[in-house]
């Protein structure tokens, strides 16, 4: 593999000041609960993004990547949301969350920089969450901005949100900042509090398998802005701010209230919120192989009361728990993207081969199966 150093120079004709990554996320359980202020569970995984930079001597971002021909150039006395796009917004972006937060950019220097990504993209694995937190450390350090990593998840999706217009979440680029070794990230995205809570997989003989539909999904349009506008409407109507401050208990009143559909939305960001602590109390007490039934169940809310799963993921979670697996449900925004499955290692290749062959069976497109391991977050890696 080319090293970033070697990617870099290969750019820019020079050797880059430093090398920072970010890993994509898959979140195993709590979807759609994180702009409603609720419960998420992700971690990050070990495919990242990495970011070679080095100082200009005037006030422009150069950016290249491996994935694109040509170089993007902004100055930094003219960042505007409005006026970027494409994969370049997700850098630029964190620059202006960062202004905009109050952070100044005045005397700051400009950057070239070069961009590799291993993180699928479209794949509902957060390769847009992977390269902001790149971009977020390596900014921070260079430009010497003092934040948290909490705090650079925050720009993450700030940017996320106003640069490239997807009323998103915290849990992507939490996920991305705070991720451990064998440990989920446990947000309250009220209090943003996060904890890590450990998994004990590889001692368990378990691994998680991704299994990527392959087909697209797009969260700055469509399905997603409409479940976020739900779940608006029904807190709404319910008179709460957001729909932590409802419980199980308030869904009959809840069902007197509110129109069928949007009674479903409700219910499926409650009960997962619930989902997500006894997630992590079974976690605590009796350990992954006790995960089976919240992560089916999970998988069930998603498909039939917020109804963001697609027929290749439920027919692949359906397969993959008959063929053995200990539960499988769809993780991230939905629509397309991917599902994980929680599994024996012994058992993970025939439980991917018994997912293959059931989505053939059906004629649909080839899922692509592959394992993933909890890993560390954002970091400078030379
Ligand atoms: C996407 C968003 C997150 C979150 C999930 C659903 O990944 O970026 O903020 O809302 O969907 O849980």
């Amino acid at each position: 593999m080319t090293s970033m150093s070697d990617i870099f120079t290969a750019a820019y004709g020079r050797t880059p000041d430093g090398v920072w990554s970010a890993p994509g996320r898959v979140n195993l359980i709590g979807e759609h609960t994180d702009y409603n202020n609720g419960y998420v569970l992700p971690f990050a995984i070990d495919y990242r993004t990495r970011v070679a930079v080095a100082r200009r001597e005037d006030r422009e971002l150069h950016l290249r990547s491996t994935f694109t021909d040509g170089e993007v150039v902004a100055s930094l006395d003219s960042l505007d949301p409005a006026s970027m796009d494409g994969w370049s917004a997700y850098v630029l972006g964190v620059a202006w969350a960062a202004a905009d937060a109050g952070v100044s950019l005045e005397g700051a220097f400009g950057l070239d920089i070069v961009i590799d990504s291993q993180v699928p993209v479209g794949a509902g694995l957060s390769s847009s969450a992977a390269l902001e937190c790149a971009a977020g450390v390596a900014f921070n350090e260079l430009w010497d901005w003092g934040l948290t990593p909490l705090a650079l998840a925050r720009l993450g999706r700030v940017a996320e949100n106003s640069a490239v217009g997807a009323p998103t979440g915290l849990l992507d680029q939490a996920a991305s900042m705070l991720g451990q070794e064998d440990h989920v990230v446990f947000l309250d995205c009220l209090t943003e509090d996060a904890k890590p809570v450990p998994l004990h997989l590889r001692e368990e003989g378990l691994g998680i398998l991704v299994m990527n539909s392959n087909v697209n999904h797009d969260h700055a349009t469509g399905g997603y802005g409409d479940r976020f506008r739900s779940c608006e409407v029904g807190a709404g109507a319910l008179g709460v701010d957001s729909l932590r401050e409802i419980g199980v208990d308030d869904l009959d009143r809840a069902a007197t209230v509110l129109d069928a559909e949007t009674l479903r939305r409700v219910r499926h960001v409650v009960t997962e919120n619930e989902r997500v602590l006894a997630t992590v109390e079974t976690l605590r007490k009796d350990g992954p192989r006790a995960l089976g039934d919240l992560l089916n169940a999970s998988q069930v809310s998603m498909r039939d009361d917020f109804e963001i799963t697609v027929r290749e993921i439920d027919l692949a979670c359906d397969a993959a728990v008959a063929a053995g697996a200990i539960g499988a449900r769809m993780t991230g925004g939905g629509l397309g993207g991917s599902a994980i499955a929680l599994v024996p290692l012994s058992e993970a290749e025939a439980i991917a081969e018994a997912v293959r062959a059931v989505l053939a069976e059906h004629g649909l497109r080839e899922p692509t199966i592959f394992p993933v391991v909890p890993s560390q977050g954002a970091r400078r890696d030379v």
